[in-house]
């Protein structure tokens, strides 16, 4: 019953921020589309955080193949979710040729043991899949363990105890599913040891692993968790215990600042990720930087189940390329797991008009397409006045050739009724600081590299 008040507060403080919308600058831009919903946080930290490059508080990230359509990649998810609600749209015809499978690894330690985990910038929970776990189709039938496609799982139990009276069950947005105990284990990543955090293990799974990754490390906005009371697959908001994910525990512990930062390599070949601090990588060109407000996407009209999974959103001021310029404003997902730029269908065709020759839509890909020795246009995307050049190797993926054709595809795609993504495409351009603390996104220019 107090569990349920306080839920039930929680809600209602869920709600007054969604409010705050109409009150907002760019309530125009935020118009409603089926099945999303949008929320601008509250800052929980006022004062400026200083971007310093951290020489500890980092580590590599290994981008992994996914499944055949990566099925965790923005673009994939807001596919499923778009089948399901009428009137959604954009983003049939994601095949692994548009999404590339770009997932991204990284090695963390679960009390003394290595693992390697999923980062996801969409999802809140930390988990880790348990040695003996059951593997279930889409019908909840038990199969052989290897068609979930996990790393190997842990075979411990948790360092301090699991919480009696509470599981973990996540739905992610193309149907996956995980179920187990939660408890307290010291889990280090980048150096950063965090104390009793709050873990989920998996004993249950219907899953499309890489073979690599034994779990997940969830970076999404810090707002509510998929902990719930007792044992059964209850996941109704009445039953959730929110407890504070890995890195609110990191900020609030005093560990670090409270903002992490992303910087992807070109050709999917990694990355880097600092903890309260920005990763030392060459080529970091301060002098295009900006910062802009976070704004969440919610794939659900209904704010009381808004945890299932949400992007972090910016509002670009509009687009330039050659001598174009269009300053119609969209929010925009940032997703290092969708390779392209979805866009506008007017934007993205006149994008894709301006290479030479002029690109093509090819359906059966969702994708344009162009001569692979196509000049392309000099592109940027411009936030808070500063311009954001794409390095145009970047706009043609020379080894993406249909083979009817003979033609490249390119990285701009079109997102339908939206909502509208970042891919790749863009965050090889820029690092990406997830300022949580402060609710805002700062991007800093990397020169041509
Ligand atoms: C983490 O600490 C270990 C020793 O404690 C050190 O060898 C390693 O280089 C550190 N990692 C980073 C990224 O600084
Ligand atoms: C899985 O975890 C749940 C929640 O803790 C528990 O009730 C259940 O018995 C576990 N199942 C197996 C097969 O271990
Ligand atoms: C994972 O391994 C299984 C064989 O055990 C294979 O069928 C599957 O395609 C692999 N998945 C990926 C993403 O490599
Ligand atoms: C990787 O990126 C470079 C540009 O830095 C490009 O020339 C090259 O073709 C790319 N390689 C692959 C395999 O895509
Ligand atoms: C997706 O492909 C199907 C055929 O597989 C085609 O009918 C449909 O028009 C395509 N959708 C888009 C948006 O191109």
């Amino acid at each position: 019953m107090m569990r349920s008040l306080l839920n039930l507060l929680a809600a209602e403080a869920f709600l007054a921020s969604t409010l705050i919308l109409a009150r907002h600058d760019f309530h125009d831009a935020l118009s409603p589309l089926p099945g999303i919903s949008y929320k601008i946080p509250e800052p929980g930290h006022r004062s400026p955080t200083n971007y310093k490059v951290t020489k500890t508080n980092f580590l590599r990230l290994h981008a992994v193949k996914g499944d055949g359509t990566n099925s965790r990649s923005a673009a994939a998810i807001l596919g499923s979710h778009q089948r399901a609600v009428p009137g959604g749209g954009g983003y049939q015809n994601i095949t692994s040729a548009t999404s590339l499978g770009t997932q991204y690894a990284m090695d963390i330690l679960l009390q003394d043991t290595p693992m390697q985990v999923y980062l996801d910038t969409g999802s809140s929970d930390t988990w880790f899949v348990q040695r003996d776990f059951l593997c279930t189709d889409y019908g909840g039938v038990v199969i052989p363990q290897e068609a979930c496609g996990f790393g190997p799982g842990y075979a411990g139990d948790f360092q301090y105890g699991a919480i009696p009276g509470q599981h973990c069950f996540i739905l992610y947005g193309d149907g996956e599913m995980i179920y187990g105990p939660v408890g307290y284990s010291d889990i280090t990543v980048a150096n950063i040891t965090v104390k009793r955090q709050e873990i989920a293990f998996a004993n249950t799974t219907y899953w499309y692993g890489n073979n690599v990754t034994s779990g997940v490390l969830g970076l999404a906005y810090p707002s509510l968790t998929n902990a719930y009371l007792g044992t059964g697959m209850e996941h109704d908001w009445l039953d959730a215990a929110s407890y504070p994910p890995l890195f609110s525990t990191m900020v609030s512990d005093g560990l670090v600042q409270p903002f992490f930062a992303i910087a992807i390599s070109r050709n999917s070949s990694g990355g880097l990720i600092g903890f309260g601090g920005i990763p030392p990588i060459s080529g970091l060109d301060y002098s295009t930087a900006a910062t802009t407000d976070i704004i969440i996407t919610n794939l659900v009209d209904n704010p009381f189940t808004s945890w299932e999974y949400s992007f972090y959103t910016i509002i670009p001021d509009g687009f330039v390329w050659d001598g174009t310029t269009n300053t119609d404003k969209y929010p925009m997902i940032m997703d290092t797991g969708t390779t392209l730029l979805y866009l506008p269908p007017p934007l993205a065709e006149a994008i894709n008009n301006a290479f030479r020759p002029a690109a093509v839509w090819i359906w059966q890909y969702g994708a344009f397409f162009t001569a692979c020795n196509a000049k392309a246009p000099n592109l940027a995307v411009i936030i808070k006045g500063v311009k954001f050049f794409i390095n145009p190797v970047d706009l043609i993926y020379k080894d993406i050739v249909d083979p009817l054709t003979g033609l490249c595809m390119t990285g701009i795609s079109s997102g339908g009724a939206g909502p509208y993504i970042l891919g790749d495409v863009f965050l090889q351009n820029a690092m990406a600081i997830f300022d949580v603390g402060n609710s805002k996104m700062r991007f800093i220019g990397r020169s041509y590299y």
